[in-house]
């Protein structure tokens, strides 16, 4: 269905219980619901936003236009877990109703001062010309969970030199001082990144541009974020406009960082290395960091990307957010794991060990649609070896390491529906080791594979049939050894919990 601005632009209030109940019905009926991932009840979720810990719990919003699978009025929804790993709804976060956010509060940050979570975001607006004015803006949230917005917005204008695509601040502190870093195009059409500063999260001062000798690098560069991390600045950002070069670049829009020293706020210039992507796979975008109690740095993806249908769009919904992932420093590199605390969702263990040899070989108890399987190659001389997983005689998804070229690739193109085919069906990356290690966590409709401990991830959505539920080891070209560990989720249904993100937001919570 084609939507219109009227209809795109429509609160959930004036939306109405029926079209509403019309819409939930189509979602839960989906065959590609998730099992263990944050998803919306109806509707579009995108960017992950004010990803943070306060008042003994982690917070977790994210991009939400209830009212279908389109980018359209955006809210901001709110989960909140003691453990990352399940999920409490806790209604919508913020809704759009004020002058500085009519069109949608757009992506955003979170952080704790005088004893409450602060929420700096953008407020989207378009004036009667359809010309966009962005505004960044404030809500406070206390302890019992009663969010407020300020009656105005905390930065009004765009500085000279940048257009109205002037988005996403990303907060932190240092010192007495905040900071926040937002998304920017210069009026030449270039991507980068400013700085401001405030005492206080309410007066900020715009410090200029933070340079790096990324010159140009893309057209805008959307959700930034910068840490400090073992002594290095890290600074991560989702630039649009990248052509395609090799192996990089392959999707519609990036996601990635640059490590360099930590940043002098008065120089805001960052030395730094290369640009290098987050992720290999085909759905992540728009990443958030935050730091948790016990000093962890942990960042949560938008598993998806703009401007691409996908099949679920059918059934009224679209999109997940990843599972959080841990981050460290090696050798110069960002290696992302998954948290320790995604253990809970362990239940039966099945295991394999075997040398395969020019073949392609099944297991008892590995099979299923939803788990998590760690397998480690060993002794390796074949050209190419690897997985197959969500297996049936039509579809596979096909996980390989190519030994003589060194390359880690995943293969889509038998996985099920199509999905963004444009932008191709296999995605590779680099890797020379001696082992391979893949650590895959399989929902319903979607896998993230962690290499290697972390140094490279590739997440994807996949939207196989049910029953496409098969695993096979297989060796091309010579042997390889392996051994493999499979835990179904588990059963409680507690546990591998379906979400429903939108009882509440109906209610008008
Ligand atoms: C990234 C993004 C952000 C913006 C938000 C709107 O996906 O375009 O730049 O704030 O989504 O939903």
């Amino acid at each position: 269905m084609e939507w219109t601005k009227e209809q795109r632009y429509r609160t959930l209030k004036e939306a109405g219980g029926d079209e509403m109940a019309e819409l939930k019905a189509r979602v839960d009926s989906c065959p590609w619901r998730q099992m263990f991932h944050i998803q919306p009840g109806t509707g579009l979720l995108n960017d992950p936003n004010g990803f943070s810990y306060y008042n003994g719990e982690y917070h977790l919003f994210y991009q939400w236009f209830p009212l279908g699978p389109v980018h359209g009025l955006k809210y901001w929804y709110h989960m909140k877990s003691k453990d990352l790993v399940h999920w409490d709804d806790a209604g919508v976060g913020l809704e759009p109703n004020d002058y500085y956010d009519s069109h949608g509060a757009y992506s955003g940050s979170a952080i704790e001062h005088e004893g409450k979570l602060h929420l700096l975001y953008t407020g989207n607006t378009r004036d009667e010309n359809w010309v966009r004015h962005p505004y960044q803006c404030l809500a406070v949230m206390d302890e019992k969970g009663n969010i407020s917005k300020l009656d105005k917005a905390v930065i009004s204008s765009v500085p000279a030199g940048y257009t109205d695509h002037f988005r996403d601040p990303k907060v932190w502190k240092e010192g007495d001082t905040f900071y926040a870093v937002i998304g920017a195009q210069r009026t030449d059409e270039t991507g980068c990144i400013v700085l401001y500063s405030s005492p206080d999260l309410l007066d900020w001062t715009f410090e200029g541009e933070i340079g790096t000798n990324l010159n140009p690098f893309g057209y805008m560069w959307e959700c930034p974020d910068y840490f400090e991390l073992q002594n290095h600045g890290v600074l991560i950002f989702s630039p649009q406009g990248l052509a395609p070069v090799g192996d990089k670049y392959q999707n519609i829009y990036q996601s990635g960082y640059i490590i360099g020293e930590t940043l002098n706020v008065q120089q805001k210039t960052l030395k730094h290395g290369d640009f290098i992507e987050l992720d290999r796979g085909f759905d992540f975008y728009a990443p958030q960091t935050m730091v948790d109690p016990n000093g962890r740095r942990i960042l949560v993806g938008w598993m998806g990307l703009p401007e691409i249908e996908y099949p679920t769009d059918r059934n009224g919904w679209a999109h997940c957010l990843t599972l959080p992932r841990e981050l460290s420093i090696r050798n110069g590199k960002l290696i992302q794991q998954p948290v320790a605390e995604l253990q809970a969702l362990r239940g039966p263990e099945t295991k394999a060990e075997d040398t395969i040899r020019n073949e392609s070989k099944t297991y008892d108890g590995f099979t299923g649609t939803a788990y998590e399987m760690v397998c480690e190659f060993t002794n390796i001389d074949a050209a190419e070896f690897g997985i197959e997983f969500r297996v049936s005689e039509q579809e596979k998804t096909v996980l390989t390491y190519d030994a003589a070229a060194k390359k880690v690739i995943l293969d889509r193109t038998l996985s099920g529906e199509e999905v963004g085919a444009d932008y191709g069906t296999i995605r590779k990356c680099e890797m020379d080791a001696a082992k391979v290690k893949f650590h895959l966590f399989v929902d319903v409709s979607s896998v993230e594979i962690f290499i290697n401990d972390g140094e490279e991830v590739f997440t994807s959505r996949i939207f196989p049939q049910e029953d496409s539920d098969g695993i096979r080891f297989f060796a091309s070209g010579g042997s390889a050894a392996f051994q493999a560990v499979k835990w179904n989720l588990r059963q409680n249904p507690e546990e591998g919990q379906r979400y429903d993100c939108n009882e509440m937001a109906m209610l008008g919570k």
